[in-house]
């Protein structure tokens, strides 16, 4: 396997700052010590996150079938999980050390050797944990129904799967897609968004006949490998790795994992799996509803298959902001900068007076632009440099700044992020200029 190069020139604690100080992202309730594996969207992160979630829905228009939308609950009923496997099956192997008491997943350390926390070697034997999150519904504990957080999205897909057939024209071949929240009690949350214990998940469930599995596997394999280049990451940052025998989830026969070369190694991003017929068919022995369809061609029920894309939204933020952060030395002056494309840059566009008295003609503009392109900013304090350097370091692809001969040509200077080079354009053109590069990524 190829080893992680050291191409990425910002640490994991670096990019947690950055996050945090731009207000990207903030830990959970961190004035009352934060939650372990639970992070907090700001007002970029949110911009940024939407981008990428209206990138994933286009991403799924094709030439094969159609796609509909879907946006499940976040508990089910234990009967619900029980049909599925999750009761049975979701656990992960957890070791303890007798010594400090930490707990470890079994899987990701060397039983053989002392704990890493404390150098000692006395270890508890291996046991399975669930990773499903439990709790009581209704007002008294002792009476009320047990329910679980759902630890994956799709799930609400093949339980509301005759609902959506029945309401909607689709046939197979099509999708069920869904954005949503996904709760699991990791062991060990780390790496800041790359391991939570409440996440978000983009996922496609593609129903299809057996016979067509191999095709429709391949097609999306394709298809999920070109949403990450649209999106501009580096393609040699970008793998796609198949699992192998007890690699396996319960349901799926064949798993072919898209990886991202994180600092801290090759890691899945996303799953892209055929689970066969198994969900819908144990949520019909489970239920006792009917979910096969029928085929007009062969005039018989069945059934059908399923390929499911599955990714965690913030895993890809996490990836997207490693492989957009850069740094350089602009005017003898260190900076760093998110090379977002402008699709998806949380900001797209700043503008600037040159010097406070100018501030006036700008913000007109600014209010002007506004109306047509949400997502820009005013900025008037501090020197022009500095202004830059708190654009570039949010990712925001283009400034505009107002001068002096702005006064009189009525024209402004356009900055571009990532060569910092500049041109005067009219300041009629403004508009159509952000318009342009928003298209062209
Ligand atoms: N429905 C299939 C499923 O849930 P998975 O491989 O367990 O499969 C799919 O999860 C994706 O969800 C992963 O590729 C990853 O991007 C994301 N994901 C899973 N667990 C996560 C966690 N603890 N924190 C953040 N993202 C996670």
């Amino acid at each position: 396997m190829k080893e992680p190069t050291a191409k990425h020139t910002v640490t994991l604690d670096t990019l947690t700052a950055l996050c945090k100080r731009r207000g990207f992202i903030f830990q959970t309730a961190e004035i009352y010590g934060g939650l372990n594996g639970f992070y907090d969207y700001g007002h970029l992160g949110v911009l940024l996150k939407n981008n990428l979630r209206q990138a994933w829905q286009d991403s799924l228009y094709n030439d094969k079938g159609e796609v509909v939308f879907l946006e499940g609950a976040l508990i089910g009923p234990e009967a619900l999980w029980k049909a599925s496997g999750h009761i049975e099956h979701f656990h992960d192997p957890m070791v303890d050390c007798m010594s400090c008491k930490h707990r470890f997943r079994a899987d990701q350390i060397d039983l053989e050797k002392a704990c890493p926390h404390c150098g000692n070697k006395k270890w508890t034997d291996v046991r399975n944990f669930n990773m499903m999150l439990k709790t009581t519904i209704g007002a008294a504990e002792s009476s009320g129904s047990i329910g679980y957080l759902r630890p994956e999205t799709a799930q609400s897909i093949f339980v509301n799967f005759k609902n959506i057939l029945s309401t909607t024209r689709v046939k197979i071949p099509f999708g069920i897609s869904q954005i949503g929240k996904a709760f699991r009690n990791e062991i060990t949350p780390k790496q800041f968004l790359f391991r939570m214990r409440e996440f978000e998940q983009m996922e496609l469930e593609w129903f299809c006949k057996q016979e067509n599995v191999k095709e429709m596997f391949d097609f999306w394999r394709t298809k999920r490998m070109q949403f990450y280049h649209n999106l501009g990451i580096n393609k040699d940052a970008i793998r796609i790795r198949s699992h192998e025998g007890e690699e396996l989830a319960h349901y799926s026969t064949q798993t072919d994992d898209i990886e991202y070369q994180f600092p801290f190694g090759w890691k899945e991003l996303e799953g892209i799996a055929h689970r066969g017929n198994f969900d819908l068919r144990q949520h019909s022995t489970h239920s006792g509803k009917d979910l096969q369809v029928f085929d007009e061609e062969t005039k018989s029920s069945y059934i059908p298959d399923v390929i499911e894309c599955s990714v965690g939204s913030d895993r890809l933020l996490l990836a997207l902001l490693f492989d957009s952060y850069h740094e350089d030395v602009v005017d003898n002056e260190q900076r760093s900068y998110f090379a977002f494309l402008p699709r998806l840059a949380p900001i797209k566009a700043a503008f600037f007076p040159l010097m406070k008295k100018l501030q006036e003609p700008m913000r007109a503009i600014y209010r002007q632009v506004r109306t047509v392109i949400p997502h820009i900013q005013f900025d008037v304090s501090g020197s022009i440099g500095k202004r830059y350097r708190r654009q570039d370091e949010i990712g925001t692809p283009l400034c505009f700044t107002y001068d002096f001969e702005s006064e009189t040509t009525q024209t402004v200077t356009v900055r571009d992020r990532d060569t910092t080079k500049q041109e005067r354009i009219a300041i009629d053109q403004i508009i159509p200029y952000i318009q342009k590069a928003l298209q062209n990524t």
